[in-house]
């Protein structure tokens, strides 16, 4: 499947390279390829920079956001929650109807020190919601943000694999292929909430997270419903 990925950061590094692996051909995306390729400086988190990262996966094709949207049958975000609206309007409408859009954003301020998630139990408030509203023809499937990037991608570094991973959307076919992404990068455990409305509540997992992380310092991570 050709997957197209907007966001350069260590989500979308480390899930090009996965989906790579599971025999996807993917197109990562960014605002200025000429830039993005250039960076040399890690990011605060020591991060590698993309061009950096990217000098050791040539395989990997990098585009303009515009140029991911056209390249991708599905399209994923992993760009900030605060910005994903504005980066999917940055593209082409065409390149973007009638495709499904996995999106993985959490919308954190980090203005104060620690983050604080700018999603409330206000209906529409989620990331997920507000792009299935601002992009009524993409079939939105909110996955994959209440978990550690590398978690994201081996299952098995926590917990044993036994971990839950959500799916949430408003188009049942559309969650199906998401569905399949998953089991392709080793996911047993995954809880379809619903549709779009659950976006909020799978966002309101990540002030229990951020206390969480507060408490068990960077370690993997990801919630299991036991039931
Ligand atoms: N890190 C985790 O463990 C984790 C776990 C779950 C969910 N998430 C969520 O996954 C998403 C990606 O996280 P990340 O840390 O990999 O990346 P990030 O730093 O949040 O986002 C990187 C991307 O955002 C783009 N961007 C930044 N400012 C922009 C602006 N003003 N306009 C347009 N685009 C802009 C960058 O574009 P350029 O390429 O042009 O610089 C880059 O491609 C976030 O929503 C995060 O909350 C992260």
């Amino acid at each position: 499947m050709k997957i197209g990925i907007f966001g350069t950061g260590m989500v979308g590094q480390i899930l090009a390279l996965a989906l790579v692996s599971k025999g996807h051909t993917v197109m990562i995306g960014t605002r200025d390829v000429a830039k993005s390729l250039a960076t040399t400086q890690p990011n605060g988190m020591g991060i590698p920079a993309f061009g950096v990262w990217h000098k050791d996966h040539q395989n990997i094709g990098v585009g303009t956001f515009a140029e991911v949207a056209a390249f991708g049958e599905v399209l994923l975000n992993a760009t900030g929650g605060n910005v994903s609206i504005e980066v999917l309007h940055s593209v082409d409408a065409a390149h973007l109807n009638g495709k499904i859009l996995m999106d993985l954003a959490n919308d954190l301020d980090f203005s104060k020190g620690s983050p604080v998630t700018r999603t409330s139990d206000t209906p529409g408030s989620s990331v997920g919601e507000q792009i299935q509203a601002a992009f009524p023809n993409v079939k939105v499937v909110k996955t994959l943000n209440t978990l550690s990037a590398f978690v994201m991608v081996d299952p098995k570094s926590v917990g044993g694999g036994d971990s839950t991973i959500f799916v949430n959307g408003n188009d049942a076919e559309a969650k199906k292929v998401v569905t399949g992404i998953l089991e392709g990068l080793g996911w047993t455990d995954i809880m379809d909430l619903g549709d779009i409305t659950s976006s909020r509540a799978v966002e309101l997992l990540l002030p229990v997270w951020l206390k969480a992380w507060a408490v068990i310092g960077n370690t993997p991570f990801n919630f299991k419903i036991v039931r």
